[in-house]
């Protein structure tokens, strides 16, 4: 009877514990029981069965840093010199008479400003946001193709930029390294970019597997193109995967954890055959830009009403948290042995 009682106290006392990071002032959490429940199911069920789907930009490269947004893979080639002063300049053709934007001159950064209020706009229908993020990538895509940007400039042009991945990244990849926890980046982002970005970081090991837009470059190493099919925010589901085989190759992994910053994210895992378990988690970044230049940009102010749909969508929501601690603290609950 006593034992009974110690080892109902000590399972008592390992909930409180579960996971100390969720205490952060960071995490909120709809529905907490729940959220230790499939914690608890995903430790159970073991290491063998479990496989992590992850956005890259903003999820685990970081939003903000020294009081600025970070760049994205797209935006790296705003403050470098590969792309030069006058292609920085150099209009983006399209239909601007339907961008109420205040210049015609739209550059990439300028396309951004535009463009990234409307992704994370929570009053405007996926079926309103598709064919301007469509729009968005595409103008991005040739704005880069006009630059003539080199294969072999990308290292370079990453390392003399300011991306960074979150906080604590290393345990992150090198914990699922270690544990042969497959790692599944879907990015509407710079495949070339990013993988660079991680290389760079000195953890793209062998677990890794990467699903973006990639460069096309011709045999004297300038950028021509971009390769089909054109990922964007709200297509990173299972219609870009199809032809590969990677989540059939993975189906006794059913235990999940898929890491995002935006709804789009919320459907990377629709392609796994067999989910028995899945553990959402949420980056919900700050405002962080300047004051709204343009009513466009009131997007922004609508942190309050975007953390309830993502409160709603996500099972732990982290809000201006540019680390991976979270993250950390729930994988190293699942992966220590029972
Ligand atoms: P992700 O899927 O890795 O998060 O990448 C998509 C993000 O890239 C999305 O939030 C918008 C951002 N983006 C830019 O920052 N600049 C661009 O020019 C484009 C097309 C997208
Ligand atoms: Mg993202």
């Amino acid at each position: 009877m006593l034992q009974l009682l110690s080892l109902i106290f000590l399972s008592m006392l390992e909930d409180d514990y579960l996971v100390p990071e969720l205490e952060k002032a960071t995490v909120r959490i709809r529905q907490p029981e729940r959220v230790r429940g499939i914690i608890r199911t995903l430790r159970e069920q073991g290491v063998a069965k479990l496989q992590v789907v992850s956005d890259f930009d903003m999820t685990l490269s970081r939003f903000g840093c020294n009081g600025r947004r970070c760049p994205t893979s797209h935006n790296i080639f705003h403050s470098s010199h590969v792309v030069s002063e006058d292609g920085k300049k150099k209009s983006v053709k399209g239909d601007v008479d339907s961008v109420p934007f205040p210049s015609a001159m739209l550059q990439l950064k300028d396309l951004l400003h535009y463009y990234y209020p409307i992704e994370i706009d929570p009053n405007r229908t996926l079926e309103e946001k598709r064919p301007l993020m469509v729009e968005w990538w595409t103008r991005a895509h040739e704005l880069l193709v006009q630059q003539k940007i080199r294969k072999g400039d990308i290292a370079q042009l990453v390392r003399e930029s300011e991306a960074m991945l979150r906080d604590g990244f290393k345990e992150f990849f090198d914990q699922l390294h270690k544990n042969n926890v497959p790692l599944f980046i879907f990015s509407a982002g710079i495949g070339d970019v990013l993988e660079e970005i991680i290389r760079q970081a000195d953890v793209f090991h062998s677990n890794v597997k990467v699903v973006s837009n990639y460069m096309d470059f011709n045999d004297d190493g300038v950028l021509m193109h971009f390769k089909e099919p054109l990922i964007h925010t709200y297509n990173k589901n299972n219609t870009v995967l199809q032809g590969t085989q990677y989540f059939q190759q993975l189906s006794s992994r059913t235990s999940i954890i898929l890491l995002g910053d935006s709804m789009g994210d919320l459907t990377m895992a629709d392609g796994i055959p067999k989910v028995e378990n899945i553990l959402k988690i949420g980056f919900l970044n700050d405002k962080g830009l300047p004051p709204p230049p343009h009513p466009v940009l009131t997007g922004l102010l609508q942190v309050d009403e975007r953390r309830g749909k993502y409160l709603e969508a996500y099972d732990i929501v982290l809000e201006s948290d540019e680390t991976l601690d979270v993250v950390n603290g729930i994988l190293r609950y699942i992966l220590t042995e029972t």
